[in-house]
């Protein structure tokens, strides 16, 4: 394999699953009562796939009935083509007929404030903010940068966006200005939504003071709009550019008929980390989104008039796009909302408020259920947890022990798991099992859901039945990315050129059991994932040598235990700068005031030489090799030997 070609992600963390059989089947006092216990939907979505997210899409109100239910250019696709309709009418104006006063959102503060929503607020307080933006002169197509904590406001002003047909991107509370800035620029939002701040693990972060640095680097935002969430909080304002929340909606009506969109109308932008430096702003549509969010959310979570549903992502991430605010919503749920951090007060805050709330259905990330494993057994078994039905996984590969500490110790042994598979670009869960039908095993996510149509390839496009290759996605399907903001191309070169147009490229390793089970073993790109988190290794190179001392930078990931992967810098400096310790913190430092926190790395190597190839090129597999302290693999077309050995000890010493 030549140096520059993905290589697959070692499987070492899977060792203690090949030599145990173990399965789940679902516990029977669930399937019994389960959305779904049988293989029914498999085998109608096998006879005739459009035919099932036709009968799926058929299920939402539409103003106007759509025409064709694919049109499949490849690799552009369109869904429902001709329908016409508004994801806020089917996450609000529906249930109003139904169940009005049933609850929306129950919000838990990190301060331990409480406020409940019903359906019926929740569609007054979206149509009042819609009013809001349009008194601002927002309308139909126009961005909106939402840069927010974890409050229902950041799901009302999503919704608000969505009511008016002006495009959401949000952007996740812990990015810095220069990252907010970048995003916005980009997509020319026109306004930013934002707070004073919010809490986190007990400190006020100043959001606002954040989003003013961002948007004085960018010339398209008229209004900044800013939601009050600590009074006492001295908020910097600037007049005429910027407004309260609260002043805007105090006299709005509370009546905005919902804008009427186009199936194939862009509902959201959300930006990821892509293998250059630049982050792709990932674009989605109404109809499709719509539909599969809905059907995913009801047939993987099984969700029930009377479930307290908790998800714990953020609604800066896609998890907190489809599982908070879209899936749950229009299917009428309780949805739990919970802004802080896992471990404030005490490291049991998340059992307290299952415990508390009464939850469920449960959903988190691997990363956090590795956390709770290494706070204590004893923390969980303080709280009365039997309130719990289901559990989910997302954003990670979940190792096998980690998965049976979570059944055992948070699910009490009788709640399935599903381990859902999925990513920005394709808007809903693609891959899990559904709770009240598949037998589940630790590290595997599951089959693809009906409708759905994955396998593994090689680089030639050869099915690989043993052993693991390349995840690929083979068909259409109705939430899937429509283009990148403003550059097809990159859509086209990253996703739908490594085969053919018609097969989307996710850029994971995996392999599949005989049943056809998928177990997805991490990024084949220069993409790490960080307790669950996207960051691209270029992203990080370009803040690094954004700092005055830095000539060249490489970065990589190394195995960590808690995060999934760490990120380690190598380093030259330029000229004499002398290589200190604090040298090393100020760029850990500058990194993450470049990107965000999640961003910062856990080691820099300093070192007088990269390890490149003859060409040129920096050998990424034997700095891999060295981060993760293996024997160094194939040599041969290093230009200069001599640097391995000098980084290895460099390595050494830095970790020491
Ligand atoms: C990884 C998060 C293994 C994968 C929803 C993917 C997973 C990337 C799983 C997308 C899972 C997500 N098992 N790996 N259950 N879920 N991933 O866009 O590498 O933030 O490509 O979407 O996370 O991350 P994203």
């Amino acid at each position: 394999m030549s140096d520059t070609s993905p290589d697959l992600p070692t499987d070492q963390v899977f060792d203690d699953l090949l030599h145990e059989d173990r399965s789940f089947p679902p516990p029977p006092d669930f399937a019994a009562k389960a959305n779904i216990s049988d293989a029914s939907l498999y085998e109608a979505a096998n006879e005739d796939y459009l035919q099932y997210w036709t009968d799926q899409a058929a299920e939402l109100d539409w103003f106007e009935p759509w025409e064709e239910t694919l049109e499949w250019t490849p690799p552009h696709c369109k869904w429902f083509v001709g329908g016409k309709l508004n994801i806020t009418h089917n996450c609000l104006d529906r249930h109003l007929e139904t169940k009005p006063d049933a609850t929306a959102i129950l919000f838990e503060g990190e301060p331990g404030d409480q406020r409940k929503l019903t359906y019926r607020e929740l569609h007054a307080e979206t149509c009042k903010f819609a009013n809001a933006l349009k008194s601002l002169g927002i309308t139909k197509g126009d961005r909106i940068a939402i840069y927010m904590p974890m409050v229902p406001e950041a799901a009302i002003a999503m919704l608000a966006c969505a009511r008016i047909g002006a495009i959401h991107s949000v952007v996740f509370g812990g990015f810095s200005a220069d990252s907010l800035s970048d995003r916005i620029n980009d997509s020319e939002c026109k306004a930013v939504i934002t707070a004073d701040g919010g809490w986190r693990r007990g400190k006020f972060l100043p959001l606002k003071e954040t989003t003013d640095t961002a948007v004085q680097a960018t010339s398209s935002i008229e209004h900044v709009i800013v939601y009050q969430r600590d009074p006492s909080f001295d908020c910097p304002m600037t007049s005429g550019r910027d407004h309260w929340y609260h002043e805007l909606v105090a006299n709005a009506s509370e009546d905005c008929p919902p804008e009427e969109m186009d199936a194939e109308d862009v509902l959201f932008i959300l930006y990821t980390s892509g293998t250059t430096g630049k982050p792709k702003g990932i674009v989605h549509t109404t109809g499709g989104y719509s539909v599969t969010t809905y059907s995913t959310t009801k047939y993987i979570f099984d969700l029930k008039d009377d479930d307290i549903y908790w998800c714990t992502a953020d609604v800066g991430w896609i998890t907190g796009h489809s599982y908070i605010v879209y899936g749950p919503l229009q299917n009428g749920a309780q949805i739990l909302m919970y802004e802080g951090a896992p471990n404030h007060p005490e490291n049991d805050r998340f059992w307290e408020i299952v415990e508390k709330y009464k939850v469920t259905v449960f959903y988190t990330a691997p990363t956090a259920i590795r956390a709770f494993m290494k706070w204590g057994d004893d923390l969980p078994a303080k709280h009365d947890l039997s309130s719990l039905r289901l559990l989910g996984s997302v954003g990670e590969p979940i190792n096998p022990e980690a998965w049976m500490w979570y059944n055992q110790h948070i699910g009490q042994n009788k709640c399935p798991i599903v381990d859902t598979w999925w990513q920005t670009e394709t808007g809903a869960i693609m891959i899990s099992g559904l709770p009240g039908h598949t037998t589940m095993k630790p590290g595997f996510a599951g089959p693809a859901l009906p409708g759905i149509k994955a396998t593994i390839l090689d680089e030639d496009a050869n099915e690989v039945t043993s052993g693991s290759g390349l995840l690929a996605i083979t068909q259409p399907w109705p939430s899937m990315l429509r283009t990148l903001w403003g550059d097809d191309q990159r859509y086209i070169d990253t996703y739908f050129s490594k085969w053919n147009p018609s097969i989307y490229f996710p850029g994971d390793g995996a392999k599949r059991d005989d049943e056809g089970n998928f177990m997805v073993l991490g990024r084949v790109d220069d993409v790490l994932n960080v307790s669950g988190h996207r960051i691209g290794t270029m992203e990080v190179e370009s803040a690094l040598v954004d700092h005055p001392a830095v000539a060249e930078s490489a970065v990589v990931g190394r195995a960590h235990d808690l995060k999934g992967q760490a990120i380690v810098a190598f380093v030259t400096v330029k000229g004499n700068t002398e290589m200190s310790d604090d040298l090393n913190n100020e760029l850990r430092v500058h990194v993450a005031d470049k990107i965000g926190a999640i961003a910062r790395p856990d080691q820099i190597v300093f070192t007088a030489d990269l390890p490149k190839t003859r060409s040129g090129k920096i050998m990424r597999r034997l700095l891999r090799d060295i981060a993760e302290g293996r024997a160094i693999g194939d040599t041969t077309t290093l230009a200069d030997a001599s640097v391995v050995a000098s980084l290895q000890a460099q390595h050494a010493d830095s970790e020491g």
